[in-house]
């Protein structure tokens, strides 16, 4: 196992921490621009060294995970270049979605061998050690660190992806819509609910299992077979009346025709529509 630096200890730097030190992978060095955060997170887990930045390789393990806010990766990157010496068995990894292992280049030219490590995972500064389990890390950049990183993934129970850069970006865009998205659908959902006096707790705890079901029938099964409701059953008055409830509305009619009609293509795909009911359906939803 190789010896870790984490540089950066917000959400995900404080989450990895917790992680590799709960499969004992040994952390050499903790870093952060709010030193008082690096030191309790040092204290708390017996980490040797810690400060803003490194001020000498020495302080450096092999694997140094660079958990800044993507803004900040390239500064810390050009900030560890300038360091006197090579970097030529240290493997630099950052862990954006949105940003290529280019962004790490600085560091390249020194000798390092650089990836993008990715955990499609949402963590705040709370998350618990566990919350890399079963997830996927994507990978990206030099294909010689991919195995270190893979060996790293699977210790703390999760699994990887190789992609593109490009490849990259589609699947951040993605994890946008699967995860932020759904949070503010299930928002708007819950706005829907309360537009005539339902209170939002009462009709968030009663729309949360129905969300769990769906999600475990899309695991389970395809789209269109997982879907069920008034568009796939072709009830052309249920969805007039929601257009009908939802005037006045203009952020939740946007959500709920533009998302309608994604649903129409869907439910024509699972062949319990014909092609005039989905045409109808169309035009109440435009
Ligand atoms: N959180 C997630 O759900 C998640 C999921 C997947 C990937 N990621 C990736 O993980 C990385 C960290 O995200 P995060 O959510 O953990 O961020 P965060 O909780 O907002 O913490 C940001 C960290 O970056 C440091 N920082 C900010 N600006 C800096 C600068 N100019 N120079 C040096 N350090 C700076 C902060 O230091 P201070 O303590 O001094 O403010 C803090 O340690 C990002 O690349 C993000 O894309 C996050």
């Amino acid at each position: 196992m190789p010896e870790i630096t984490l540089i950066g200890t917000g959400g995900l730097g404080q989450t990895l921490v917790r992680a590799l030190s709960e499969v004992n992978i040994p952390i050499k060095s903790i870093f952060n621009r709010t030193v008082d955060k690096a030191r309790d997170i040092a204290v708390e887990y017996g980490i040797l060294t810690h400060g803003k930045q490194p001020d000498n390789i020495g302080q450096l393990g092999n694997l140094i995970f660079i958990t800044v806010t993507d803004r900040a990766i390239e500064e810390v990157a050009q900030q560890l270049s300038r360091l006197s010496g090579d970097f030529n068995d240290y493997t630099i990894v950052h862990c954006s979605g949105n940003e290529s292992a280019e962004l790490l280049h600085p560091l390249r030219v020194k000798g390092a061998s650089v990836a993008s490590f990715h955990p499609l995972q949402t963590f705040t500064e709370q998350s618990d050690a566990k919350a890399f389990q079963d997830i996927y890390f994507s990978l990206q950049g030099d294909k010689t660190v991919f195995p270190l990183l893979e060996n790293i993934a699977q210790k703390l129970g999760a699994q990887t992806l190789e992609v593109t850069a490009d490849q990259k970006s589609n699947l951040h865009a993605a994890a946008v819509m699967a995860s932020n998205y759904l949070n503010t659908l299930l928002e708007a959902a819950i706005d829907t609910a309360s537009l005539s006096g339902l209170s939002p707790e009462r009709a968030k705890e009663a729309l949360l299992p129905l969300v769990a079901t769906t999600l475990r029938n899309i695991g389970e099964q395809s789209f269109e077979n997982a879907l069920t409701g008034p568009i796939k059953r072709g009830d052309i008055e249920t969805v007039k009346r929601h257009i009908e409830l939802l005037r006045g509305q203009p952020e939740l009619m946007t959500i709920y025709q533009t998302l309608g009609k994604r649903t129409v293509a869907l439910a024509k795909r699972s062949q319990k529509i014909d092609s005039p009911t989905a045409q109808t359906l169309l035009e109440v939803l435009a």
